[in-house]
């Protein structure tokens, strides 16, 4: 127990007012003559001395209660006094230390509501920025501080957002509390585009945050939006031309070459030739929805590849000596199974081969390997193997300049649009591969060396039974 301080000027007033009745009576007594002055004045001093040792530890206890609220209220962590000498400051300090003791749990549990809130505000996948009236960050997460960088405190918004329209928004909520959605992009680092909730409080809080921003990063959406677009666009534009011209042809032979026996032969020829082209892009089209539509469901049946490109092979006989190709296929012996739906990579190395005798030279050669690998391209379908079966198709021809690469697998792309109708492409075969290989969980890889050739190589997880 602490030694009680006991404050001497308190207690000499204390004593004074505790004795002062028992010093007015002497003084009247003596005035009126009932007691002679020294009594008095030993009388009074055993009364003061008295009052003192009676009120000492009284004041000794009050003072240390004081205290002790004292370093309470300056939210120290202190022990509670033991004060049992007088009922009355017992009581007062028991209730004193129930207080302290509630409001220690009530304040745990704040700190431990305000630790939620942190977390889950950091925690949120969406964007949170607020800003004060003056449009300066005062909070954020760990989402906008991804984006937007770190040290955004204390920053105006509009250094960190460079987009105009999406500034005088929130100038805007500010000033008429009405809260908006806005979609805006920003240009640096990447292109992005984002859809912003804007809200703002009817009174500050307490770090003078009044307005909320809420991010939602829709650069994907709106690119699958864009693309859909282009491919209801590209689709139909596909579409039309052949029928256009089939249509042309029909008219004139409902006319001029009503009565010309070769030239309706000839005639006859080419619709029979657009007809085709539009059945193979409805094909494409039918498939690529198909991959599509299944792009979830791995497919599981064990595939036997080299059976599988053999039959292919054989499709592409003719065509390989039309041009006067040599087409050749390397077989790993005892190759195991992959894991996969035999149709759709029957279609893969179709595509993969046709293409090459297309874009092929004349008189070149074109390879097909198929091997186990243990060499993976950086993917992360390929992340959880360490030997795949990779399929390899290279060809000898003009080959597919750099910059063309990443754009190749689109749908509809093309090197040279004009060329590759010619020769009879729809523009879709790659994007056919791809969603079957991407199905299959597995890679592909392009290299290609202009003037030289390509080589396209797919990698595909093997079967376990
Ligand atoms: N082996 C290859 N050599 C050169 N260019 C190729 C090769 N394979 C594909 N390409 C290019 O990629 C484009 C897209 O291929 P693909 O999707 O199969 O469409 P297409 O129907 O035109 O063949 C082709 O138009 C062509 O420009
Ligand atoms: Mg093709």
């Amino acid at each position: 127990m602490k030694t009680p301080y006991v404050p001497f000027a308190t207690l000499l007033k204390s004593v004074l007012l505790l004795s002062s009745p028992a010093l007015i009576v002497m003084a009247i007594y003596v005035l009126m003559g009932f007691m002679i002055l020294s009594h008095a004045v030993y009388a009074y001093g055993i009364i003061f001395i008295a009052s003192g040792l009676l009120i000492y530890p009284f004041v000794g206890n009050m003072s240390l209660l004081a205290n002790y609220v004292h370093d309470l209220s300056q939210d120290k962590r202190v022990q509670a006094p033991d004060l049992r000498f007088i009922a009355t400051v017992a009581e007062l300090s028991d209730a004193l230390k129930k207080l302290q003791t509630s409001w220690e749990t009530k304040k745990k549990q704040m700190e431990t509501i305000i630790t939620e809130r942190e977390i889950l505000v950091d925690t949120l996948p969406d964007i949170l920025v607020m800003v004060n009236d003056e449009g300066k960050i005062v909070r954020t997460n760990r989402a906008a501080r991804a984006i937007f960088g770190q040290n955004l405190a204390q920053k105006h918004l509009r250094e960190v957002i460079d987009n105009g329209y999406m500034l005088s928004s929130v100038e805007a909520v500010i000033r008429d509390l009405k809260g908006r959605e806005v979609e805006f992009r920003i240009e640096e680092p990447v292109i992005r585009d984002f859809l912003a909730i804007i809200e703002r409080f009817p009174v500050p809080s307490a770090g003078g945050i009044t307005t909320v921003i809420t991010m939602n990063d829709i650069t994907e959406l709106k690119s699958v939006e864009q693309m859909r677009a282009d491919f209801v666009a590209n689709a139909s534009h596909e579409i039309r031309t052949p029928l256009a011209s089939i249509k042309g042809f029909i008219e004139t032979l409902q006319g001029p070459a009503k009565d010309d026996e070769p030239a309706r032969t000839e005639f006859l020829g080419i619709m029979l030739e657009q007809a085709n082209r539009m059945q193979q892009l409805i094909n494409d089209l039918l498939s690529l929805s198909k991959i599509e539509m299944n792009a979830h469901s791995v497919p599981t049946d064990p595939v036997d590849l080299a059976t599988v490109v053999r039959r292919e092979l054989e499709h592409f006989k003719r065509p390989a000596m039309d041009k006067n190709m040599r087409l050749s296929a390397q077989i790993q012996d005892n190759l195991p199974n992959v894991k996969g739906e035999a149709n759709e990579l029957a279609q893969v190395v179709h595509n993969l081969v046709g293409n090459a005798i297309k874009y092929g030279y004349r008189d070149s050669e074109v390879t097909v390997t198929l091997k186990i690998t243990t060499e993976l391209p950086q993917d992360i379908n390929m992340r959880n193997h360490t030997r795949v079966v990779m399929l390899s198709v290279r060809d000898q021809g003009e080959g597919i300049p750099k910059q063309h690469l990443p754009r190749l697998m689109e749908r509809f792309f093309r090197v040279d649009s004009a060329r590759t109708r010619e020769v009879g492409g729809t523009g879709l075969g790659l994007a056919i591969v791809k969603g079957i290989i991407t199905r299959h969980r597995g890679a592909i890889t392009i290299d290609s060396t202009q003037g030289e050739g390509s080589v396209f190589t797919a990698f595909l997880p093997i079967y376990e039974a």
